[in-house]
């Protein structure tokens, strides 16, 4: 990823653009491998298409961007164009009628020569702002990168379908509480004006804070089962009205993806069961039980300019997956090196909720399209930032904003506390 602004020459462009692709495919097409065949066209919760829907999505949306949009060339599949797309007159139950693994695999590699080749023969100085160093193909690649992570949490999802309850038993000490860094008031900036960046980065522009202090870790398992042993699921003073009328709408009595074990607690990872250690980032959490968890702490989520302006100071620091992007678990925070400031697990470990809903810059135009950001800036969304290990470098980036309903419970959602001075 270019962090800054460089003019090279269209060859040397072509050519990171076109190992960053290569690269990205090998690793979606491993995780096509880990699909069990009955899930492939299969919904197994109502938020999310069939698994093998994302794969084919990604492929679409390659070739949408830049064979149709960017170049105005006909697309090889009308009927698959239309049946991969994110659009409402797809919705989620018409996603089932994909074709299957070959099929997949067919349209992915017959979309994806026609974008190459079209990147060897289109001239990347140009004016039009869609081919101009190579946009579409890098709009395509981080939307690839960011379906992967959808993909791994649908495999985490399948895993708990295929689960019968947890046989493990971990052995629980105490989480380390990795104490507060103090960040002092100023004026900072946030957002980037890095043109390969999406919409919502921009513009940058100064904020001014004042001083406020960040906990070095986020919240760590062992911390959350403090916290449902304090009774932090039953007890509705605890949670903001709307999050308390959903957790006794859904009966929820701990994250998402936690099986309560004889001793300890056991988890579903995108591999099948494991038991939780007790000092990982605490992950699966809505937006409405991270909210309550930090009035249970007596402290508050941080918004997402005070997330940014310490992760701007820390560095890029990246926490390591226990094995690689696409097979792994978040490390325990003990193993987990601090950043310049002081903080761990600010890139790489889980996305950390922030108090802020997801918003418009000022400045803000929406590009390329209304669905890629703006059609989510009504309010509802609140901003997730980091990213989590099973999100891919680039996308972990200290501008990039990531953004879900608060029912939304995802494996690698997790988050950190925040407290003003
Ligand atoms: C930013 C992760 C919420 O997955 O819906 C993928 C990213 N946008 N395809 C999503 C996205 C279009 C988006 N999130
Ligand atoms: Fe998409």
């Amino acid at each position: 990823m270019i962090e800054q602004e460089e003019h090279r020459s269209g060859s040397d462009r072509k050519d990171q653009l076109l190992s960053s692709m290569e690269e990205c495919r090998s690793d979606t097409l491993q995780l096509l491998e880990l699909v069990p065949e009955e899930f492939l066209k299969r919904r197994v919760h109502s938020f999310y298409s069939p698994i093998g829907w994302h794969f084919g999505h990604v492929g679409r949306t390659e070739e949408f961007w830049v064979m149709s949009e960017a170049l105005h060339r006909p697309l090889l599949d009308d009927r698959l164009t239309f049946l991969f797309a994110d659009l409402p007159d797809n919705p989620k139950d018409n996603r089932v009628h994909i074709p299957d693994r070959d099929g997949i695999i067919d349209y992915l590699a017959r979309t994806r020569v026609r974008v190459i080749d079209a990147l060897a023969r289109t001239n990347l100085e140009t004016p039009n702002p869609l081919t101009r160093d190579g946009y579409a193909w890098e709009f395509a690649l981080q939307h690839e990168y960011q379906h992967q992570e959808t993909i791994l949490e649908m495999l985490q999802l399948i895993q708990k379908e295929l689960a019968d309850s947890a046989s493990d038993l971990p052995t629980w000490q105490a989480g380390s509480d990795g104490g507060w860094v103090e960040i002092s008031g100023g004026a900072f900036e946030i957002g980037s004006s890095n043109s390969h960046y999406y919409d919502n980065e921009k513009d940058p522009h100064r904020v001014s804070l004042p001083r406020f202090r960040l906990a070095v870790n986020p919240v760590t398992a062992f911390e959350w089962t403090t916290f449902i042993g304090d009774g932090g699921y039953t007890r509705p003073e605890l949670w903001s009205e709307a999050g308390w009328a959903w957790r006794e709408r859904e009966t929820i009595a701990h994250p998402e993806y936690w099986v309560r074990a004889d001793e300890g607690w056991s988890i579903y990872s995108p591999y099948g069961t494991r038991s939780i250690d007790p000092n990982e980032p605490a992950g699966s959490l809505s937006w409405f039980e991270a909210d309550a968890f930090a009035r249970w702490a007596g402290k508050r989520l941080p918004s997402e300019a005070e997330w940014e302006v310490a992760r701007k100071l820390g560095g890029d620091v990246h926490s390591p997956a226990s094995i690689s992007r696409t097979r792994g678990y978040p490390l325990p925070m003990t193993d987990v090196a601090a950043d310049a400031v002081g903080l761990r697990g600010m890139a790489g470990s889980l996305w950390q909720w922030t108090a802020s809903p997801f918003l418009p810059y000022p400045g803000f135009v929406p590009y390329p399209y209304d669905g890629y950001s703006w059609d989510h800036m009504e309010g509802e969304h609140f901003v997730c930032r980091g990213g989590s290990w099973a999100t891919a470098k680039p996308i972990r980036r200290p501008s990039f904003r990531n953004w879900y309903l608060p029912t939304y419970r995802q494996g690698f959602l997790g988050m950190r506390l925040a407290e003003s001075m």
